[in-house]
Order: C-alpha cells, then sequence, then structure tokens
C-alpha cells in the first residue's frame, strides 16, 4: 500500500477539555500534516472525547479512531462501548489488544477477534496489536475471521514489542525487520489489503529508521503524540 499511516494512540493521558483544545489550538498543523501526500493521520482520544474530536477535524483530513470496542454487539453489557455507536460518530479506525487493555480486560486473542468482527460489521478498521508472544496466536485466530469476511476490507497490524511501549527502548533494526517480514508472510495468506505498523517509544530520532523497514507503512504513537512539534518531527520523517 502506497501510504503511510500514523496513529496518535492518546491512552487516558488527556482529559475531555485537554483533548479538545488540543485539537482547536492545534488543527491547522494537524490538517496540513494529514494532507501530505499519501499520509494519513488518526487520533485516538478516549471513548468520551472520541464525538467532539470527530466534528473538531470534521472539515479536514485529519481521522478519529477508538481506543478499543466491545466484542458485544449490543445489549446488557454496562461500561461497554459497541462498534455501531463508533460508526455512527464518525469513527474510521479502531485499536484492539493494546497491551494495556488486553492486560487490564484479562483478554483473549479470541475475544480481540471477535471485536475485529463487529468492527468489520460497521466498516471501521481494526489495528490489531500484537506482541512476540500473541503475534502467531493472534494472527491465527484472526485469519480464520478472514476467511469468512470481505476479501475487501482493509485491516492493520501493529507490532509493540513487549519492553518498548513507554520505556524509550526500541528494539535494533535486524529484529523487527525479520518480525515485518514474518509479519508480511501471515498476512499476505488472507485476501484482505493490511498494513503493518511499529509502536513502542517511537520519537523523532528513532522515526526515519523505523519508516526504513521496508514492510512498515506507518507508526502508533503514543507519548510523543501528546506535543504537536514530536508529532510534525515524527510524521514528516515518511519516505
Ligand atoms: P509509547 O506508546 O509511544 O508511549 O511507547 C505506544 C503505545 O502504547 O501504543
Amino acid at each position: 500500500m502506497n501510504r503511510s499511516l500514523f496513529v496518535a494512540n492518546w491512552k487516558m493521558q488527556f482529559s475531555f477539555h485537554q483533548a479538545a483544545s488540543f485539537i482547536k489550538t492545534n488543527i491547522g498543523r494537524l490538517s496540513a500534516l494529514a494532507q501530505l501526500p499519501d499520509v494519513e493521520i488518526v487520533l485516538c482520544p478516549t471513548f468520551t472525547d472520541l464525538y467532539a474530536a470527530a466534528l473538531l477535524v470534521q472539515d479536514t483530513k485529519v481521522m478519529i479512531g477508538a481506543q478499543d470496542v466491545s466484542r458485544f454487539e449490543s445489549g446488557a453489557h454496562t461500561g461497554q462501548v459497541s462498534a455501531l455507536s463508533l460508526a455512527e460518530i464518525g469513527c474510521t479506525y479502531a485499536l484492539v489488544g493494546h497491551a494495556e487493555s488486553r492486560r487490564l480486560l484479562q483478554e483473549s486473542c479470541a475475544d480481540i477477534t471477535q471485536k475485529c468482527e463487529r468492527l468489520f460489521a460497521q466498516g471501521i478498521i481494526p489495528i490489531i496489536c500484537v506482541d512476540q508472544e500473541t503475534l502467531e496466536e493472534q494472527l491465527a485466530s484472526i485469519t480464520r475471521l478472514l476467511i469468512q469476511v470481505d476479501p475487501e476490507l482493509p485491516y492493520a497490524i501493529a507490532f509493540e514489542p513487549a519492553g518498548a511501549i513507554g520505556t524509550g527502548n526500541v528494539p535494533d533494526k535486524d529484529y523487527l525487520q525479520t518480525v515485518f517480514k514474518q509479519l508480511e508472510e501471515l498476512c499476505s495468506q488472507n485476501p484482505q489489503p493490511f498494513s503493518l505498523l511499529y509502536g513502542g517509544s517511537v520519537r523523532p530520532e528513532n522515526a526515519r529508521e523505523l519508516l526504513a523497514i521496508k514492510q512498515l507503512i506507518g507508526l502508533l504513537i503514543g507519548g510523543a503524540s501528546l506535543d504537536i512539534a514530536n508529532l510534525e518531527a515524527i510524521v514528516t520523517q515518511y519516505r
């Protein structure tokens, strides 16, 4: 795929007002990034902030993504948010299986696959987060779902190595190249278009080297995405 995807995972770092104010203050700069040729910018605030964020970016090419979704379609599931609601408020993407929520919610690969199923049904692109430990099992689980869904529905895989999230430690390039080659081989067995992302301590200083990995089309950015100058410095290093 000839595009570069930059996903800002804001986690629970901003409050509602902080997220809205970040977008309002920086809307011109965010919009300019999203207008770079073949660049996609996705902001992932918390559930409560999504709708306001979607309204604030509506006249730009900036997209909105959720940080999670319920694995249930609808019904008596207190505290859950459905894929339908995410679609209705304008989410284009949703993260699933992020290491932080996987740990907290004790999610299995099957749970995460079910979330993907809900997202596909609503036309939302899942960004499935995996690490060294979950990569093969999660890919096998997703493949069982992909056999049954429309071959044109895109998905993304974000490889976030354990130990890289929020630590400043990024694995060496040779190791990442091997992993992304393996991911590409596994994903190519399915007909659906896929995008491979790297996540974990992405910074302006390491973005260029990461983006040089052949199979990679983008980055999942946590801490560094909370600062507009850092986000710009990362995005403008795309090939
Ligand atoms: P980080 O977070 O960039 O702060 O390491 C990435 C993530 O958890 O998605």
